[in-house]
């Protein structure tokens, strides 16, 4: 319910001369607006009488525009509000999640210009929201962003967890260093990854996750990022002030506007708690509500796929190895002898829906059944892939059959090639052509630099286009699991056909290499802040070298930590990513993966820190059934909580999957121990987690 309380204004918004002060409802934040001599709009934060944003600018420069939108200006309009809602998100962590803000909006007037700007400013007892909006007005109608100068300045040299700013990929480990480091520590953040663009040495991506050394947990990021460039953020690492930094197009301009308009949602979520910063609906509750009417074709998916023998080398998404002398369309592919290691083949396939369908799960996604690998790894781009001709050895009909047969559902996959307006030209027939054979989900993915040449993965343009093909995706009533597209942003919660996103390091890069042990406990402080991710998690066999000889990477994790990300990484899209051959060896921790929901009634962090651990309890959606996860950074530590959170008086069988004391990512991975015991909701657990490992355990009331 939408509730404007102009009464109680005062209580929560105090304005005095140029500056106005909004607090929180619980009053904790306090964010206070001012103007300067000069007409330059600031704001700062502070929660709990502590300053979490020191004052710091508001403003964009424009393109052939010296005034540009830094000063001059005088307040002409104030409004303040309340708000206060309960949703029901289609999919969520939790069945209900309570939009609780006070607003301030405050209309700017330049001066010797008369163009206005509103901004609005969004407090919740979490963290604060602002965006700028510009009305319909004569002064201002078409221009063009050159730079927005939203400053955040910090109080002090934080730790930061951070990745490279790159207009073109986030698919990168976390560095963890102080806030003056990060120019010394940038080359080395680089190590792994070739093709990207930094536009400094001190520039960062959201969400930023830091802590001060007072204990202040604070992250930035931004929220419902529509027909706008992705934010970066720069860094002056002399006074610690953050800048935004947007991606630009090909030649260079950073956003095309045309009032009325307005931008993303710019947050800080703050708590002297880690858990509250995991717990956080800031970035859901600052997006619109779900525009897709009827939302009962939305589901969420626990799947496997014909897809981790491709990533590791032992099998090939190419039909032939015969480059570059084929290409799509001119090549009668019926001619050509498939290259022997081609997985994505109807036997193959079949034995993955047999597989699915013992284990319950609910898909089957399979890469490499459509004509074009070998023209893209032949970098003839212009004639990839047309998303609808299949290889001669993928029968379209008879896996539809054969799945339908079994109560599987096909997943399909989408390498556009970052072939961008190929794959809008084709995306009308694509997913009729899914419609047709019984495919109600797509993985999308954009490798590769961006056609046209000079675009970015980030910029407005393709912002606008990953938008594109999720509407367009709703109109079919089919699910959208994006790769390589721009982090999410709560985009979700308006289209919550948009049921994944990769847009950071997964766990394919365990085969190319490895990740670091402690990714996954920054994950959910950064990447999850904008929603689910694709991670792909359910690695048994951490010896690469075991599927593909020539391969040498090791997954830096434990089994039980594989088995924990099902609870840590919340995703209503869940993958088993190992081989089926992989898990027949460990049946008993994969009943685990089996047991495990993917949509829950409420979630409680029990214990959390940025690159150490996280433990949170999930309740599955409808049932009284619970799941913990704990997942642990580089550092053995014993986790100790408690099972108040059962029903009091009820009975409960706990089943905990955890490591063994022997275990250890690098140099026993494998060995982990199961046991079951009675609980209830006055039982505590004690539990150590190895370096890079964890525990899941699953909880069933006992009738
Ligand atoms: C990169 C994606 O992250 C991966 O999951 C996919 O298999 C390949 N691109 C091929 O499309
Ligand atoms: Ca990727």
């Amino acid at each position: 319910m939408r509730l404007f309380i102009v009464s109680i204004t005062i209580i929560f918004s105090i304005f005095i001369g140029n500056s106005q002060e909004l607090k929180s409802p619980n009053g904790a934040l306090i964010m206070r607006f001012s103007l300067e001599a000069n007409g330059m709009p600031t704001y700062n934060l502070s929660y709990k009488s502590k300053p979490v944003i020191k004052s710091s600018r508001l403003g964009f420069l424009l393109k052939d525009d010296e005034k540009s939108l830094m000063n001059d200006f005088t307040i002409s309009n104030t409004e303040t509000s309340s708000f206060d809602e309960t949703w029901e998100p289609v999919w969520g962590e939790q069945k209900e999640i309570r939009n609780h803000y006070n607003e301030l909006a405050v209309t700017l007037t330049q001066n010797e210009t008369e163009r206005k700007v509103l901004v609005c400013f969004r407090l919740f007892n979490d963290g604060l929201g602002f965006r700028y909006e510009f009305p319909a007005q004569e002064n201002l109608v078409y221009f063009v962003i050159k730079e927005e100068k939203t400053q955040f300045a910090m109080t002090g040299d934080h730790t930061a967890f951070w990745i490279p700013g790159d207009y073109d990929t986030q698919e990168y480990d976390y560095t963890e260093s102080k806030l003056s480091e990060i120019r010394k520590r940038f080359d080395s953040a680089l190590t792994g990854n070739a093709s990207q663009k930094q536009f400094s040495k001190t520039g960062v991506q959201t969400a930023l996750m830091m802590k001060t050394d007072d204990g202040l947990y604070i992250n930035l990021h931004e929220a419902a990022l529509i027909d706008y460039s992705c934010m970066h953020l720069n860094l002056d690492d002399k006074n610690f002030i953050f800048e935004s930094h947007l991606t630009p197009d090909a030649i260079g301009d950073k956003g095309y506007m045309q009032a009325p308009c307005k931008t993303p949602w710019r947050t800080v979520i703050v708590s002297d708690d880690a858990r509250d910063i995991l717990a956080s609906k800031i970035t859901l509750n600052l997006n619109d509500p779900c525009v897709i009417e009827d939302t009962s074709w939305i589901k969420p998916v626990k799947y496997v796929g014909v897809w981790w023998e491709m990533i590791t080398g032992r099998s090939s998404w190419a039909y032939t190895d015969d480059l570059p002398a084929v290409q799509l369309g001119k090549t009668d592919f019926s001619k050509v002898e498939p290259n022997g290691k081609h997985a994505a083949n109807t036997a193959h396939v079949m034995e993955y829906i047999d597989f699915a369908a013992k284990h319950g799960f609910d898909g089957v996604l399979v890469e490499g059944w459509n004509e074009g690998w070998e023209d893209w790894f032949g970098k003839s781009k212009d004639y990839v892939f047309d998303f609808v001709t299949p290889y001669p050895d993928f029968d379209v009909e008879e896996i539809h059959e054969y799945a339908k047969s079994n109560g599987v559902k096909m997943i399909m996959h989408h390498e556009t090639s970052g072939s961008i307006r190929n794959y809008e030209r084709h995306i009308d027939k694509a997913y009729q052509f899914m419609k047709d054979n019984g495919y109600d989900a797509v993985k999308s993915g954009y490798v590769g630099n961006i056609l046209p040449r000079g675009e970015h993965h980030y910029s407005q343009w393709i912002v606008n286009h990953y938008q594109y093909a999720i509407a367009k995706a709703a109109d079919y009533q089919v699910m959208v699991n994006a790769h390589e597209a721009v982090r999410p942003t709560g985009i979700c919660r308006t289209y919550p056909n948009l049921i994944g996103n990769e847009s950071a390091r997964g766990t394919e890069f365990q085969a190319f290499g490895g990740s670091k042990p402690n990714h996954v406990t920054l994950l959910p402080f950064t990447r999850l802040i904008g929603g689910p991710m694709d991670y792909t998690p359910g690695i048994f066999e951490m010896e690469i070298s075991k599927l593909n000889p020539n391969n040498h990477s090791h997954v830096n994790s434990t089994i039980a930590n594989q088995l924990a990300l099902y609870v840590t990484m919340y995703s209503p899209l869940q993958m088993a990513a190992d081989l089926p051959e992989n898990y027949n060896r460990f049946l008993d921790a994969f009943q685990f993966i089996k047991d495990v929901a993917i949509d829950w009634d409420e979630g409680i962090y029990l214990e959390a820190e940025p690159g150490r651990y996280i433990t949170v309890a999930r309740k599955e959606k409808g049932a009284n059934k619970w799941f913990i996860g704990n997942v642990n950074g580089v550092d053995a530590r014993t986790s100790n909580i408690k099972l108040d959170f059962l029903e009091a008086g009820k009975k409960y069988k706990a089943t905990i999957y955890a490591d063994a004391k022997d275990a250890h990512y690098k140099t026993n991975p494998q060995a982990y121990t199961i046991k079951t015991k009675k609980v209830s909701s006055k039982s505590k657990l004690s539990q150590l987690s190895v370096p890079g490992g964890g525990y899941a355990v699953s909880i069933e009331e006992i009738k």
